[in-house]
């Protein structure tokens, strides 16, 4: 009898043990599994980051080469829809801008911000030194001359 108890003593530890270790296991691995997927998630962004950076260094290389500034490339592609050079689209030429702003570039970023008519649309997304190299870029751009 004595050695039954003795017995299931011991029995009753061991699987208190177990569970213990299993319960600390599968806690580990949920923690890990967490863990390990948000790594997944951040190594994945540092992939897109990296990639569109040298894309972007590869790109600004290119438009070097080929002589276009930044400030025209953002140009072309943000405003050119709406601004030309020497004619009325949407918005006024460029060699109109230029000569209401000659000098005057930060009034053209403050303008760009916050349009003061809703047919133009502001533009948040651009930083502060790309909307400055478009101005740069728009002032020459629509200087008088040919
Ligand atoms: C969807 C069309 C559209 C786009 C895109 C656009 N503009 Fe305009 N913009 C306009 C219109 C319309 C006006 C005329 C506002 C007015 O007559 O007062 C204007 C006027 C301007 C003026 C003159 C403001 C003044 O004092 O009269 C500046 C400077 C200007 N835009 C800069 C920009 C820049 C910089 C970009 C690109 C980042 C841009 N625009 C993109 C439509 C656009």
């Amino acid at each position: 009898m004595f050695h039954l108890d003795f017995l299931n003593n011991r029995m009753l530890i061991a699987v208190i043990a177990l569970c213990m270790a299993l319960g600390r296991h599968m806690y580990r691995y949920a923690a890990l599994n967490e863990h390990r997927s948000d790594m997944a998630v951040a190594t994945r962004q540092w992939t897109r980051d990296s990639q569109q950076a040298a894309y972007d260094l590869a790109m600004g290389r290119a438009r070097a080469a080929a002589g276009i500034s930044e400030g025209q490339h953002a140009f072309e592609n943000t405003c050119a829809a709406c601004h030309d050079r020497n004619r009325q689209l949407v918005g006024p030429p460029v060699t109109e801008i230029a000569r209401i702003y000659a000098g005057n570039t930060t009034g053209i970023v403050t303008w760009a911000r916050a349009p003061g008519l809703p047919q133009m649309p502001a533009f948040p997304s651009i930083p502060d030194e790309t909307l400055h190299a478009i101005a740069d870029y728009m002032l020459e751009f629509g200087k008088e001359g040919p």
